[in-house]
């Protein structure tokens, strides 16, 4: 099957110009003869102006004009995750081929709907879950989906790093209830999302979360930090550990503990991946994962726009399963159900 195009280059449109956009713009850049950015939009002139002039293409304010124009075959979504349903149900709608950032959408319900109309349509909804293209991670899914850490009996994901600055940034959209950038939904998420996609579903969750910000600093609504733990169907247990006040360089650990071989990785750590087999191992590192601390989760975007890409032009399914970016989005859910019953046990 060849792509919307017929093999030539995927024409891709771009709503939404804010914090993240500039990895996934370099991202698509780089698949030079693959794929070609036609069309930019965002609501804010100050975002949209400098790209499209940068990229020397047209502008829009209203995503449904950059929507309604022929030569974009496929648009990449990063906008609020209020706005993640309806733009994603608009682009579909007009024939477009969607990929949107994580969460798919704010709630599982909408996603699975979303999903389903993709596929009414024949058309390809892809998520731009980075995590599923952080290279160490990759490695890893390849240890588990070979049986090399045996019975596994405990994950554990992290993730820290600083978000202050925005939280003080008064004009930011950001610091307002749980569809900011707040430790559920915006973090932990990523970590649910990789659960699902090398372990299978989760079971139960119970969580509690830490609102620094929201005590200190006017205006923020969203939760800082979380601790969500619980257990997964394939017998493990789990715990997604969130900071977003810790002053260091983001990073992320990712830790996955069976009987056979337990494997650390860290992502501002050199060497990132480290493999221990069995209890007096005291570790080697997995060569093939290079040390990447300032660019790790840039490199993994692209990684992800390659795939988006090459899916429509080889006709394939992308790599992130939709089924397992909904599932992540109803562990979260369940996460904010078990705060606001105290941190009790919730069945996802
Ligand atoms: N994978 C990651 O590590 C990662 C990191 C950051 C953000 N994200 C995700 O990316 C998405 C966007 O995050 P961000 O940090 O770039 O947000 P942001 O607030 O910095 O940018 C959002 C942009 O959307 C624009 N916008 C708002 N409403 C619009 C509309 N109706 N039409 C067109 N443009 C509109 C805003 O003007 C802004 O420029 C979110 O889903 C977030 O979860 C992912």
């Amino acid at each position: 099957m060849t792509g919307p195009t017929g093999g030539g280059a995927i024409r891709i449109g771009i709503i939404g110009l804010g914090r993240v956009s500039a990895d996934h713009v370099v991202g698509y850049r780089a698949l030079a003869g693959e794929a070609e950015i036609t069309a930019v939009c965002d609501t804010d002139p100050a975002a949209l102006l400098p790209v499209a002039t940068e990229l020397g293409v047209d502008g829009y304010r209203d995503h449904r004009e950059l929507l309604a124009r022929a030569d974009v075959d496929a648009v990449v979504v990063l906008l609020p995750h209020l706005l993640h349903g309806p733009v994603v149900r608009d682009a579909l709608t007009a024939g477009k081929h969607v990929t949107v950032e994580k969460p798919l959408a704010a709630t599982a319900a909408e996603g699975e709907q979303l999903a389903a109309l993709a596929t009414k349509l024949g058309l390809v909804l892809a998520v731009s879950e980075n995590s599923r293209f952080v290279e160490s991670y990759m490695q890893v899914a390849d240890l588990v989906a070979r049986g090399a850490p045996g019975m596994v009996r405990l994950v554990r994901g992290l993730i820290y790093g600083s978000a202050v600055d925005e939280y003080r940034d008064d004009t930011a959209p950001w610091k307002r209830q749980e569809h900011g950038f707040a430790a559920i939904l915006d973090a932990a998420t990523h970590f649910f999302y990789v659960l699902a996609w090398m372990f299978g579903p989760v079971a139960s969750v119970q969580a509690i979360t830490r609102n620094w910000a929201a005590t200190h600093l006017p205006g923020v609504e969203v939760e800082d930090g979380a601790l969500v733990t619980g257990t997964l169907h394939c017998g493990a247990f789990f715990s997604v550990e969130v900071g977003l006040t810790l002053e260091l360089p983001w990073g992320e650990r990712f830790e996955v503990y069976g009987d056979r071989a337990s494997i650390v990785c860290d992502q501002l750590r050199d060497p990132p991946v480290i493999v221990h087999r069995g209890a007096r191992d005291p570790g080697v590192p997995l060569a093939r994962v290079p040390a990447e601390p300032r660019t790790w989760r840039a490199s993994s975007m692209a990684r992800g726009a390659a795939d988006f890409v090459r899916a429509l032009q080889e006709g394939r399914a992308p790599a992130v399963d939709t089924v397992h970016a909904v599932h992540a989005v109803r562990v979260a859910e369940a996460a904010y159900r078990s705060v606001r019953a105290g941190g009790t046990m919730q069945t996802v």
